[in-house]
């Protein structure tokens, strides 16, 4: 990768979406800064970008040598000023929006005033983050699917005031990371979630009615739709407590009732019976 955009790139947050795209922007040859402000978590982030390489290995995608090299390319920080000499911010923290304004107005005031600051965020509105900064026009959403490493898209989110040159950049950065970018306006849930997460929240009904078994309803959908994974199981590894949030988010933000969360969902997050985190949801885990 050529540009100044891409040459060092700073990944905010080294949880499981973080480390994935720290270790797939060092696969494409670019330096990273990979940030946590917890350091068990920025340990556990470099750990599991090195067992990841390590599977590449395993399967000769690469050999050891360039695993080295890969992971030789990312740097752990503790402290967010790393991201200073950064023309590229990619940022992977909690799913809040106060936290990742916080950090948007930070990295406004530490990054040159061409940086492009971007969000893994998933269903927060771009255009309120952006709102953060001073530079609305740089600020854009770059969702990357989970786990990043091995799924191919990339939404790209415009927001309200992202320029069509920040859209360009982040376009051919995604192209050079091999992945697909798809470009979606500022809606809540964009399109993965506002697609994915009702069909999720309509199986939890079905379940919760009678329809079928969780078993019945996944094997349904992969049987006939040719869905490689159940909605349910599906929800299981997402988290039931983020399909949750997600919900809450579409429900919001169109005020449509036909993205109610279903109350079985709703109960099955106050139970604590988030999925295979908890090591119980749609499916026993234990
Ligand atoms: N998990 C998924 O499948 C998925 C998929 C697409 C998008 N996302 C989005 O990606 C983002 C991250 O999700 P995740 O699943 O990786 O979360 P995670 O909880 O695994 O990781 C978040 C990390 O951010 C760190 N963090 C929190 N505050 C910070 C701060 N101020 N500075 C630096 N680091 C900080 C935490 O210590 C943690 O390590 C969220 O916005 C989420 O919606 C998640």
């Amino acid at each position: 990768m050529s540009t100044p955009y891409y040459q060092e790139v700073t990944v905010v947050g080294a949880g499981t979406m973080g480390n994935g795209i720290a270790q797939t922007f060092a696969a494409a040859g670019t330096k990273v800064n990979l940030v946590d402000v917890n350091a068990e978590a920025l340990a556990k982030g470099l750990a599991t970008i090195e067992k990841s390489l390590g599977r590449f290995v395993k399967k000769e995608k690469l050999t050891q040598a360039q695993a080295d090299e890969v992971f030789g390319r990312i740097t752990g920080h503790g402290q967010l000023s790393a991201a200073a000499g950064s023309a590229l911010v990619v940022e992977a923290v909690v799913e809040k929006l106060e936290v990742k304004r916080a950090i948007f107005a930070e990295l406004d005031s530490l990054c040159g005033p061409d940086a492009i600051l971007a969000t893994n965020t998933s269903s927060i509105s771009v255009t309120e983050i952006a709102a953060a900064t001073s530079r609305p026009d740089k600020v854009i959403g770059m969702h990357f699917m989970n786990p990043v490493p091995l799924m191919k898209l990339v939404e790209i989110v415009r927001a309200q005031e992202t320029s069509d040159e920040t859209v360009r950049v982040i376009n051919e950065c995604s192209l050079a990371l091999g992945k697909t970018p798809v470009e979606t306006d500022d809606y809540p849930g964009f399109v993965s979630n506002r697609v994915l997460m009702p069909m999720i929240n309509e199986a939890v009904y079905c379940l919760m009615e009678g329809v079928a078994t969780a078993d019945g309803i996944d094997t349904v959908m992969k049987l006939g739709m040719n869905h490689p994974m159940g909605p349910l199981a599906l929800a299981d590894l997402i988290g039931l407590d983020v399909c949750l949030d997600i919900m809450n988010v579409l429900y919001d933000g169109f005020g449509d009732s036909k993205y109610r969360p279903c109350p079985l969902l709703r109960r099955m997050v106050a139970a604590g019976n988030l999925g295979r985190k908890a090591g119980k949801g749609f499916y026993d885990y234990q």
